[in-house]
């Protein structure tokens, strides 16, 4: 496997590709993934052995101040993703597509693909069975697509809060079936967000496609955090969350390795952190 990274700099660790996330998957191996806004934090992460790198619109939150990821620009993307990737030194990166960047075939395919040009290696699309059609188009076309699932934030003012979705046994029913239409239609990864574990499991086991879950219980096959949780300085603390700079005795550093060991061992997330 090649040592070259995604940013063009040698590194010791193998540069992290979609394979490496689909035999991971297969030989029941968990991967992690942080988000990541900027140059330098895309560097420490690579080099803590994080596998998964996601530019999140989580950032309209976090590093802009706004109450949703609603305000979140192409441009905004397009910068983020360009600053991450400079400093990324072999994770794989995924790029969000904003709020009302995919909502016409035409503007789907043109924003995927800036959004590729600025370093994405995958793009991620919030939605069920709607977003079946643009998965098929971009898949076809060579992008890879992460289909995001369960509490969607693009949609906060539809769903009305922050809550956990598929306790209801019909909307549990309908989330697999979606699931595995949004497989069919071409996605390559699968993310889970605040769902009941064993939902989180059984879509977990249904597809073959790696499913990575924030708030979805220890049994997807990875774990991503807003990094902003995981060093304890986002203003709100969710159930989900765990602070590992708190206990770290090697500062921002320890702390992601922290995290991505206890996600490796299977440590994280605990019975606290998951939803029923
Ligand atoms: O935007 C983001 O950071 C996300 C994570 C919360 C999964 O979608």
């Amino acid at each position: 496997m090649s040592t070259q990274s995604a940013g063009g700099t040698s590194s010791s660790r193998p540069t992290v590709t979609l394979s490496t996330l689909q035999k991971m998957k297969k030989r029941q191996e968990k991967f992690t993934c942080l988000t990541a806004y900027d140059a330098c934090f895309g560097q420490l992460l690579s080099e803590a052995g994080v596998d998964v790198i996601l530019i999140g619109d989580s950032l309209g939150m976090v590093l802009q101040g706004h109450d949703s990821t609603l305000p979140v620009t192409m441009e905004d993307m397009i910068y983020h993703i360009s600053c991450v990737k400079r400093g990324n030194r072999g994770s794989f990166l995924i790029g969000d597509m904003p709020f009302m960047s995919y909502a016409s075939e035409t503007q789907t395919l043109e924003n995927a693909a800036r959004l590729m040009r600025a370093g994405a290696q995958m793009i991620k699309l919030e939605g069920g069975a709607w977003i079946a059609h643009s998965t098929n188009l971009l898949a076809e076309r060579g992008i890879p697509v992460c289909a995001h699932m369960g509490l969607t934030p693009q949609s906060i003012n539809r769903i009305g809060g922050y809550h956990v979705q598929g306790r209801d046994p019909r909307q549990a029913e309908s989330m697999l079936t979606e699931a595995r239409l949004l497989e069919e239609a071409g996605a390559s990864i699968l993310l889970l967000e605040c769902v009941p574990q064993t939902l989180a499991r059984t879509i977990s086991e249904a597809l073959e496609i790696p499913v990575i879950g924030i708030g979805a219980g220890p049994a997807t096959d990875g774990q991503v955090m807003v990094l902003h949780d995981v060093l304890g300085i986002s203003p709100i603390t969710p159930k989900f969350v765990k602070n590992f700079l708190r206990d770290s005795n090697a500062g921002i550093r320890g702390a992601l390795q922290d995290y991505v060991a206890a996600v490796k061992s299977q440590q994280f997330p605990a019975p606290e952190h998951c939803f029923d």
